[in-house]
């Protein structure tokens, strides 16, 4: 599914280059759940931005499903980032006006869908990660834990098959950390989404079932991990139909 190739990114800082990744080469399959582990400055945010298709790499060649993602066009790779990525952030990026099932939505105002429709699928997703009960709280009625799995539906809402997760638990308690990597196995089991997270907690990417370490922009050890614990059942509906072409700009997820 993903395929990178010598990635390399440096950003030009005025006099100064940072070479933030270095020669980066790995394979991830369709189905792996995935953690990228790393010291703080190691690169990591940088690899996930490239496989995310928010940053292009200044040299090597990242391959999506196949194709080399430089051939893609800007609405080509926006329309890849809405309909196939869903994005969980460290920090949840969520709109405290917006109840939980307004959040969720979000996405799907994209694609056309009407309105009956988005609230049917937003409170679908919020039940498949055990809101069904707070569909109508704000962001600053909810937990840590509660308003990371609202982020972690509306990343989910369009059905994407890849789920990237940039320090998914930073932000929370040691136990609500642990539902939130355990909620992620249960969808990369049971919806066989593809999900890549970054940690620097050994704790955390001990639930995946591979690590890739990175270090000084570099990988240095690409660890295979044991099988997981059983959990249970995830129903949600499938990908809304094709959308009509997107605007210029993309879209926010
Ligand atoms: N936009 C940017 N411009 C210049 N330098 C950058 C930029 N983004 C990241 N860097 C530098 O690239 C290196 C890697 O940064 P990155 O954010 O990928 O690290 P990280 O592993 O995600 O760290 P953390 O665990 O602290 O989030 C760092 O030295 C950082 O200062
Ligand atoms: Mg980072």
């Amino acid at each position: 599914m993903i395929e990178a190739v010598g990635l390399s990114k440096s950003y030009d800082t005025g006099p100064s280059r940072v070479d933030a990744l270095c020669g980066v080469s790995f394979r991830i399959e369709r189905g792996e759940y995935v953690a990228i582990m790393g010291p703080s400055g190691s690169g990591k945010s940088t690899l996930m931005n490239l496989i995310g298709l928010l940053d292009s790499p200044t040299a090597g060649t990242y391959r999506l499903d196949g194709q080399s993602v430089e051939d893609f066009s800007d609405d080509r790779l926006a329309e890849l980032r809405c309909r196939r990525i869903g994005f969980v952030f460290q920090s949840f990026h969520l709109l405290p006006r917006f109840s939980a099932a307004k959040n969720v939505e979000l996405p799907l105002a994209y694609m056309g869908l009407p309105r009956g429709e988005r609230r049917a699928r937003a409170v679908a997703a919020l039940a498949s990660v055990e809101l069904g009960a707070r569909v109508d709280h704000r962001p600053n009625e909810l937990s840590g834990g509660e308003r990371q799995r609202v982020a972690i539906a509306r990343s989910l809402v369009n059905r994407p098959d890849l789920l990237l997760a940039d320090e998914p638990t930073g932000n929370l308690d040691s136990r609500s950390g642990e539902e939130i990597c355990r909620l992620f196995g249960r969808l990369n089991r049971e919806l066989g989404v593809t999900v890549v997270l970054v940690t620097h907690d050994r704790g955390v990417a001990e639930h995946t079932r591979r690590i890739l370490h990175i270090r000084d922009g570099a990988l240095v050890r690409d660890e295979p991990l044991g099988a997981p614990p059983e959990g249970t059942v995830v129903v949600l509906p499938p990908p809304p139909p094709a959308p009509p072409p997107l605007p210029a700009g993309g879209c926010v997820t």
